[in-house]
């Protein structure tokens, strides 16, 4: 069966963690993504947190899946010649280096028109233009400037930041949208287009629910869900809401057997309130049905953290799994906090292919995160990262390169 972007080809000049995860995807759903890196060294993740001496890190196989890889010197005029061939036949370009350093490297905007009009040009940025335009970002940073540090955690502990990585691989999966919406416009218009995703900008899209609170909290001076009401204080600004839902329905962690020795015996439980006659009677609290403190979301708000203590007395009882069973033959929306072990063990994301298993050359079999996105006519089959270069060879034959002028690049140190 063919893939959605079959015959889309990408010039991957991305690094780290943001880009690649974008150009992941894309390869993923089929587009031919030839990544470029510099001879020797290549992407800095590939020596980065080794866990085995000498081969490539998990950091970058579990990021550069699918990939084609090639060593090109940018800042040498016959690797810059590559490289304007490559332009010419690719359909996006895609980067992910500190502001300037494509242009620096020639690769301006203007000169990318001249080769390919109908070129896309694809950039991760940490800042949009303003004030820190200019910044390297990383992670973290993208965290703390896009809204999610100040509301993550509790209220008297500092602003947290969450293992989730919303500023590099979110901001991947943003721009990776934009890429396949442009794909789609030059259809029509066929031109290419910048695209942009600022990190910032997209921590910040995923923390849109805490400017919604922020303009409540202007207007209201008090937000019933969170955990400061009634008894704490609000400020100006949007607080840290500890394990508080962030929704209509209230939700917290609760402790479930097991957990003064494992740190995960934990479950998430909502208090959905079309299901509260249920959770009343699971827990065997039947006369909150009828205690006006209690029958009402409304009326319950006031007591959220004394209920919750209530139910986790429950919880406390059950070990996470167990209590998941009995609490979904009602409908009561909760969850267990899975360890990153138990999600490396469990069959059914083996099954999807959520979680798949890659061979590597150097390295062995090791995990890796298939493609969350199933498509039921673009199925993904996950093949291993490059090794360094290993396509330079075979991408510059493809350019019309003939083996002898490949060895004269080689001996220049060009490729
Ligand atoms: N041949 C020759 N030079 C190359 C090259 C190649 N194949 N590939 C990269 N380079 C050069 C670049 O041209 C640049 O040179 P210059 O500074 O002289 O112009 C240099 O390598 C380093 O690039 P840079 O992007 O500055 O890397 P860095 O390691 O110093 O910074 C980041 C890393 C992530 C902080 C920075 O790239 C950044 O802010 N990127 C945008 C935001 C982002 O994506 N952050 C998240 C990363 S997960």
């Amino acid at each position: 069966m063919g893939k959605a972007l079959d015959g889309v080809r990408i010039l991957d000049f991305t690094h780290v963690q943001s880009g690649p995860t974008c150009t992941q995807l894309l390869a993923w759903l089929g587009a031919d993504v030839i990544k470029v890196e510099r001879a020797g060294e290549g992407d800095i993740t590939r020596g980065q947190l080794r866990d085995i001496p000498d081969v490539d890190s998990l950091y970058f196989t579990m990021l550069n899946h699918n990939k084609r890889s090639i060593t090109v010197d940018a800042k040498n005029p016959k690797g810059k010649a590559v490289l304007e061939a490559l332009v010419k036949k690719c359909d996006v370009l895609v980067e992910n280096f500190a502001p300037g350093a494509l242009d620096r490297m020639g690769f301006t905007w203007e000169r990318i028109q001249e080769l390919n009009p109908k070129m896309i040009v694809a950039s991760v940025k940490g800042f949009g233009p303003g004030p820190y335009e200019d910044c390297k970002v990383y992670e973290n940073v993208a965290q703390c400037a896009g809204g999610a540090a100040s509301t993550t955690g509790f209220d008297d502990g500092p602003p947290l930041v969450t293992g989730a990585q919303i500023g590099d691989s979110g901001t991947g999966l943003h721009l990776a949208l934009g890429i396949v919406a442009a794909l789609y416009q030059r259809k029509s218009t066929g031109r290419g287009q910048k695209v942009l995703a600022a990190m910032q900008d997209g921590v910040l899209n995923l923390c849109r629910v805490k400017l919604r609170d922020q303009q409540r909290l202007a207007r209201t001076g008090v937000m019933h869900e969170y955990p400061q009401y009634p008894n704490g204080k609000f400020g100006d600004a949007v607080p840290r809401a500890g394990n508080a839902s962030g929704g209509g329905q209230p939700g917290w962690i609760l402790k479930c057997k097991g957990w003064e020795t494992d740190p995960n015996a934990y479950i998430y439980f909502i208090t959905q309130a079309p299901v509260w006659k249920d959770i009343c009677t699971v827990i065997g609290r039947e006369e909150w049905l009828t205690d006006p403190r209690y029958a009402t979301p409304k009326a319950r708000l006031p007591h959220l953290m004394e209920i919750f203590g209530e139910i986790e007395a429950w919880t406390k009882t059950k070990n996470k799994f167990d209590a998941m069973d009995i609490l979904n033959e009602h409908d009561i929306p909760c969850g267990p906090i899975l360890s990153m072990k138990e999600i490396a063990e469990e069959p059914s994301l083996r099954k999807t292919g959520t979680i798949v298993e890659v061979d590597h050359p150097t390295r062995g079999k090791y995990l890796s995160v298939g493609n969350p996105i199933k498509m039921s006519d673009s199925a993904t089959e996950v093949t291993r990262s490059p090794l360094l270069g290993e396509h330079t060879d075979e991408v510059l034959a493809e350019l019309g390169y003939g083996k002898d002028e490949v060895a004269a690049l080689r001996a220049e140190k060009v490729i």
